[in-house]
This record gives structure tokens, sequence and C-alpha cells, in this order.
């Protein structure tokens, strides 16, 4: 009898095991794509990237934080922005790493870097996306409004705020 119970319950240990404990090397459930890429997004970031001027550096963000805004920003960020979508570069996540990165010196900035981001003011970023960084991918968006530009901010900011 003791060993019909020693083999139940032995095998009831071992045979799930694989997948009751996540043994098996094919089932990661919830492992995002990120954790498992080689190249990690800069944080801090070094930036020599030019300063808007004085008056601009002083702007703050004159459009809410709506979700119509933010949602707006998305879909410029994303599909609409032109001469390209800025997730070509600045990559889905907002981290930097988008599909042209391994190509682009200096590398295109990382949205999800709080040290990076915090320390740079709404007319800062405003400024770099109407007017390019020159020398750099960093292209003019000269054809976007003035409240796409914004709305593009409202959205470019939701990747560094969740992890403060
Ligand atoms: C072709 C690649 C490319 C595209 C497309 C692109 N960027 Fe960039 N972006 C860069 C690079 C590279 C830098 C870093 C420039 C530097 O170091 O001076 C940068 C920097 C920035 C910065 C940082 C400014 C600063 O002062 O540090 C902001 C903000 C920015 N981009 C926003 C955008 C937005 C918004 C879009 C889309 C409307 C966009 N970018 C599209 C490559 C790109």
């Amino acid at each position: 009898m003791i060993r019909i119970i020693l083999y139940w319950v032995i095998f009831w240990i071992t045979i799930p095991a694989p997948w009751v404990w996540g043994w098996t090397l094919a089932s990661h459930p919830g492992i995002q794509v990120e954790d498992g890429l080689e190249f990690l997004p800069l944080c801090p970031q070094v930036r020599s990237t030019p300063n808007a001027p004085e008056e601009f550096l002083q702007l703050t963000n004159p459009l809410s934080p709506s979700p119509e805004n933010i949602f707006a920003g998305q879909t410029i960020f994303h599909f609409d922005a032109k001469p390209g979508p800025c997730r070509v570069c600045h990559g889905i996540s907002g981290n930097g790493l988008g599909i042209l990165f391994r190509e682009l010196t200096p590398s295109p900035r990382n949205f999800t870097c709080n040290q990076t981001m915090d320390s740079l003011p709404d007319g800062q970023l405003y400024w770099i996306i109407k007017n390019g960084s020159p020398g750099t991918a960093m292209p003019a968006f000269k054809n976007l409004e003035n409240d796409q530009i914004w709305q593009l901010i409202h959205y470019i900011r939701h990747y560094s705020k969740d992890t403060h």
C-alpha cells in the first residue's frame, strides 16, 4: 500500500511539473519581446542636441492631457507624421529602439527614460520636433500644426510617466 501511495505522490509531483511550474523552455507566458532583446535602451542618454531659444524653453504645453489629445498624438506618432512616423526611429514602445535605430548615430531619444525626459522642458521638445536636430536623423516636421506638436508632446511624455 505504501508503495502505491509513493508512486502516486511521485507521479503527481514530476509529471505536471514542467507546465505547472513553468520549467519548459517553450512556455514562458508573460515574457515580453523586449525582455529578450539584447539591445538595452539608453538611460540616461547623452544629448548633444541644440537648445531651443530661451523664449521657447519657457513654454509649457497649452493643451490639456485629455484622452483625445493623447490619442491624436499617438496617431501622429505611429502613422501620420511626414516625412516619416516617429515610431520608425523612436520605437513602438518609445524607448529609442525603432526599426531604424541601428543605422543612427546619435541614437533616437529614449522617451521612457525619466532622467533624460524630466530634464527637457516642453518648449525644447516643441522646438526640436518643429525644426529637427541638424546633423542627426531627427527631421524637421514643418507641416505639423502647432496643436499637433503639443499633442505629440503629451503622447511622448506618457512613456516616462508610469515609471515615476
Ligand atoms: C528618421 C529618424 C527619426 C524620426 C522619424 C523621428 N525622430 Fe526624433 N529623434 C531622432 C534622433 C536620431 C534624435 C536624437 C537627436 C539628437 O541627439 O540631437 C531624435 C530626438 C528627438 C527628440 C529629443 C529632443 C531633445 O532636445 O532631446 C524629440 C522630442 C523627438 N526626437 C521627437 C520626435 C517626434 C515627435 C517624431 C515624430 C513626429 C520624431 N522624433 C521622429 C530620430 C528621429
